[in-house]
Order: C-alpha cells, then structure tokens, then sequence
C-alpha cells in the first residue's frame, strides 16, 4: 500500500516535472489551453495590375489571454520589394523612403512595415469590419465575437497570380510587448465566403495562414503575479512569497517602487495617464503588479465558502477585460458566484476542476490601477463532496492560478494556513517541503 502510494508521489512528480520543462522551453506550452493560439489569415480577395487586395484577420482562439490597450502590433518583411499603397482598418507606424514615386505616394515603402490598428472613433469609409478598436482583441473563452480584428491592404509591386505572388516573411506579434512566436506563413485552401442568407458562397483567390504562440518566459523574465492566503480557522495571513516579482532597492531611495506614504505620490502617478507596458508598481514585500488573495471564509454543513480578492499593485495600468484562471477540485461543484462570470475550462474532457472568472461589464470588468479603486472581488459557494472534502493539508487553496493568462506564484505548501491540532500534518507538510526543495532545485537548473 505505502508502496503504491510513493509509486503514484513518484509519477505525479515525473509529469510535473516534464510539464515544468516543457514550459520553461520556448515552443509555449499551456497545460490548461493547450490549443491555444492567434492565428493570423491572409485572404487575397482581388488581384489587381501590379499585386493585390488582401483581407487580414487575427483570430484570437486562446481560452482565457486577451489582448488590452495598447493593443496589438503587427509586423513582416516583405518577400520581394513589395509596397502598401493604401489601408483600411488599420495603419503603419512608419511610411519609410517613398523617394522613387512620383504622383502616387504608397501608404507605406518599408520593407519591414508595423501595422497597428486605428482607434475607436474612425471615420466609417476607413473602416472595415472588425476593425478599428485600438488593437484591443477579446480572448476566445470570453467572448469569441470580440476575439477577432482585421484590416485590410491594398499591395503593389508584388506577384499578381498565385504563383507569382510571394507569401511575406517572419511575423512578428507583439501585444503590446514581447511573448508570441509566430510561424511561416502557410498556404492553405481559400477560404469560402458565405453570404448572410446562406445562398451564396464565394472564395479567396488565395489565402495563407500564420500562427502564433505565447510564451510566458519569453514575455517576462519575472512573473507577474502572485497569490496570497487565509482562513477562517487560521489567523495566519500567508503572504506573496517575498521578491516574487523583484526587490525592493535597499536603502531611502526606492527608484524601483512607489511609496504608497509618499508626499509626491500625485504627481509621480499623475503624470502616467497611459496604459504603459512596464509597470510601476507599489512598493510591497512581493514587488507584484497584481496579487489573487484566496480567503476560505466560512463553513456550512454542505457548503464552503471562499473571498477571492485581486489587487492591482500597478499604477501604470488599468486592467481591462481582466479574467482569471483558478484550478481546484472544488470546481466541478462550484454553486453559487458573485459578481463575476463564470465559465469551466475542460481541456482534458472529464476533468472539470479549471475555472475562468471574469468581470461583469460596466460593473468590475476594469481593475483600476493601483489605489483605494485599484480592487475587485467575489465569493464562490461550492457544495462539499464529502468523500473529498477536506480543511486539511491545505485542500482549500487553489492548485493554479492564472491572471490575464500568466501563470502567478503561490506561497510555498508547507507555509498553507492549517488546522489546528490537524493529526499527521507534519508528516505530509515535510514530505511536501522535501518535494518542493527538489523541484524548485531542478527547475532552477532548467531554466539557467
Ligand atoms: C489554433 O487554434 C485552433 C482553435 O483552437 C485549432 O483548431 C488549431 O489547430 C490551432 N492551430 C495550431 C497550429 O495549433
Ligand atoms: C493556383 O490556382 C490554380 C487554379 O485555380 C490551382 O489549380 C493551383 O493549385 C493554385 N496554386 C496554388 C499554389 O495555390
Ligand atoms: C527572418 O528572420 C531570420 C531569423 O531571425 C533571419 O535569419 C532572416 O534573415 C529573416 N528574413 C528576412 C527576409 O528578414
Ligand atoms: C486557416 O485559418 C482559418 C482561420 O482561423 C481556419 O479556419 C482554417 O482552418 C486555417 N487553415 C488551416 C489549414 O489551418
Ligand atoms: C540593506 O542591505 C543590508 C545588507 O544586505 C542589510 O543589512 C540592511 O538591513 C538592508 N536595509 C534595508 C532597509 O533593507
Ligand atoms: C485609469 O483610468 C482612470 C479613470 O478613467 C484614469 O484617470 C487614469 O489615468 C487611468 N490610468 C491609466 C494608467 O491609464
Ligand atoms: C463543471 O462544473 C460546474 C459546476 O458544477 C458546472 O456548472 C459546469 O457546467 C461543469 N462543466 C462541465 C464541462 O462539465
Ligand atoms: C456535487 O456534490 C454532490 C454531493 O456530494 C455529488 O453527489 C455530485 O456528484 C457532485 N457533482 C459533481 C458534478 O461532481
Ligand atoms: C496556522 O498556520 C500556520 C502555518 O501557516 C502555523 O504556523 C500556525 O501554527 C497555525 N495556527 C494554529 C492556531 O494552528
């Protein structure tokens, strides 16, 4: 028995561990979206004297990882000594050296154009559908007809038959900051038009399609979250391990945080305004922009209840679209939710413990910046399951938690709030500490 029992410690442990190498590869491998990809389409719907029109569409097919303001950049290089000669939809950031045109000027001449999306707000004869949100594209799992953008480009200079026509080079994806791969673009059956009454169908000249992948190592060599823990049956506030996301620099001068006390702190904050890519965070022990605080609050008879509080610690960012991902076994009994959306996420089929929560529209889907607003939260009811049920070795906390799709750091498990008087807890609190210095020893050696 005791056999069998360190035999399935043993496995548990050896696909945890290849999962954590497999993450800390760069080919992103998300265990809880494991499909999970944008994938960017190229419909060529004309052919014009010297290139053609093509429809461009991003399609956000990941669960739970949206892209936010300042929303996405798109960038190629062009195969041959192709030029835009117009847009719709969407612009480039540079129109480079248009020098040997005469009469008409290209949109753009570079050969390495970075297009970014135009703003909400634009004049109707430069839209194209689905166009024009300011880059902004709604994950597949929170609402699929918002998880698509495109523009479209008119191109010269370039191949006007399908086997003149060059597909463009080495995408790049950038939302707004680094983390996504993308791969060569790959020629595929044209894609069929179908009108809105069903009677008619009609196709691309050509369409080829791009796809990209996350990865959380290669968006940020630090996490960017972290999870802090309480209970009703416990005074101790387990908190963000200390330094997950940095250290505060030593000494008077912080630099690398804001005091919450300081006198300035006005002005510092004010003069932000932006959604900006690097954080500036409050100064905490954790240095976090975000912390999941999972407070298991109350206990009934058949029911348990927990608080789950988000604190955004980032004074640069106010968090739209926000959404969460909590693993816990509890989940597939899950009764009652507040003020959060809820939906389960089932990548392995029967296994329904994988949340994702996100806010209510116009209520607290935006988590304000760092601040008395800078907050929002929910309790969750789940119905025991008595022959799993358990206040015991920690049982109540979550396994993962994910927000905006990174992964964020939990407290150790020897350091959980726990019972008191709960029997052979130190027997499984060291097992559980010797495994965890294990693993964190050969993670750290996997990713050095
Ligand atoms: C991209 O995601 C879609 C939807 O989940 C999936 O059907 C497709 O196979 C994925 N593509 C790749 C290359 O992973
Ligand atoms: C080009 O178009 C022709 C005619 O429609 C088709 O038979 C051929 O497969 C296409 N070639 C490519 C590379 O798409
Ligand atoms: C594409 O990227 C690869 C690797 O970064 C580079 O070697 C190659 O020259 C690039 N190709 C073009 C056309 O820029
Ligand atoms: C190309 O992308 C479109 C849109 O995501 C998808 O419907 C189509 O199946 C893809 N084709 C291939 C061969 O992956
Ligand atoms: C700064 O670092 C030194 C040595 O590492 C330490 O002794 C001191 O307490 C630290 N001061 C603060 C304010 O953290
Ligand atoms: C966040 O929103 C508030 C209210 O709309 C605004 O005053 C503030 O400048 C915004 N902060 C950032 C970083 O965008
Ligand atoms: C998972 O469990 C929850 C709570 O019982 C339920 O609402 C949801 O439909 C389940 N999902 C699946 C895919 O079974
Ligand atoms: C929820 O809990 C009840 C009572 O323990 C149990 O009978 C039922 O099977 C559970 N539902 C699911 C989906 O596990
Ligand atoms: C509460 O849990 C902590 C571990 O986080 C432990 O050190 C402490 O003794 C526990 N308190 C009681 C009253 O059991």
């Amino acid at each position: 028995m005791e056999f069998f029992r360190s035999l399935s410690t043993f496995t548990a442990l050896l696909v945890f561990l290849l999962s954590c190498f497999s993450f800390s590869s760069t080919d992103a491998f998300d265990a809880l979206d494991p499909n999970g990809n944008i994938t960017i389409k190229w419909d060529v719907i004309n052919w014009t004297p010297d290139g053609y029109v093509a429809v461009v569409t991003m399609f956000n097919f990941q669960q739970y990882r949206h892209i936010q303001a300042p929303g996405w950049t798109l960038g190629w290089t062009w195969a041959k000594k192709e030029v835009i000669w117009n847009m719709m939809g969407a612009q480039t950031t540079e129109q480079g050296d248009c020098s040997k045109f005469k009469g008409n000027i290209p949109h753009c001449c570079k050969k390495d154009p970075t297009v970014v999306d135009l703003l909400p707000g634009t004049p109707y004869n430069q839209q194209i559908a689905n166009c024009c949100k300011g880059g902004v594209i709604n994950s597949w799992g929170q609402d699929p007809e918002t998880a698509v953008s495109s523009f479209q480009v008119s191109v010269g200079a370039a191949g006007t038959t399908n086997k003149t026509v060059r597909v463009p080079k080495n995408f790049t994806l950038k939302a707004p900051g680094p983390g996504y791969t993308c791969g060569p673009a790959k020629i595929v059956k044209p894609t069929k038009f179908v009108t809105n009454d069903g009677r008619r169908a009609t196709q691309a000249m050509m369409t080829w399609n791009v796809t990209c992948t996350y990865s959380q190592f290669l968006a940020q060599k630090t996490p960017t979250c972290c999870v802090s823990l309480s209970s009703f049956y416990n005074d101790t506030i387990v908190p963000c391990p200390t330094c997950t996301c940095g250290c505060q620099k030593n000494g008077t001068q912080h630099g690398n945080c804001v005091d919450q006390d300081e006198p300035h702190l006005a002005s510092v904050v004010s003069g932000l305004g932006k959604n900006n890519y690097a954080p500036l965070v409050q100064c905490t022990s954790h240095m976090c922009p975000i912390r999941i605080h999972w407070h298991v609050k109350l206990n009934y008879k058949e029911y348990w209840r927990v608080k789950v509080t988000i604190t955004n610690f980032n004074y640069n960012m106010n968090y739209t679209q926000w959404n969460l991902v909590v693993q816990h076994p509890n989940f597939d009994n899950l009764t009652q939710l507040f003020s959060f959306h809820y939906k389960s996420l089932t990548p392995y089929g029967a296994i329904n413990d994988t949340a994702m929560l996100w806010g209510m529209k116009f209520y607290n889907d935006l988590l304000m910046q760092a601040g008395p607003l800078g907050n929002v939260q929910s309790e969750l009811l789940f119905r025991k399951d008595l022959s799993t049920f358990t206040f015991e070795k920690g049982w109540a906390f979550p396994r993962r938690v994910y927000f905006n799709g990174d992964n964020c750091v939990m407290p150790p498990p020897d350091s959980y709030p726990y019972m008191p008087n709960a029997g052979n807890i130190w027997k499984v609190s060291l097992l559980k500490l010797v495994v965890t210095l294990m693993l964190s020893t050969l993670l750290f050696f996997a990713l050095v």
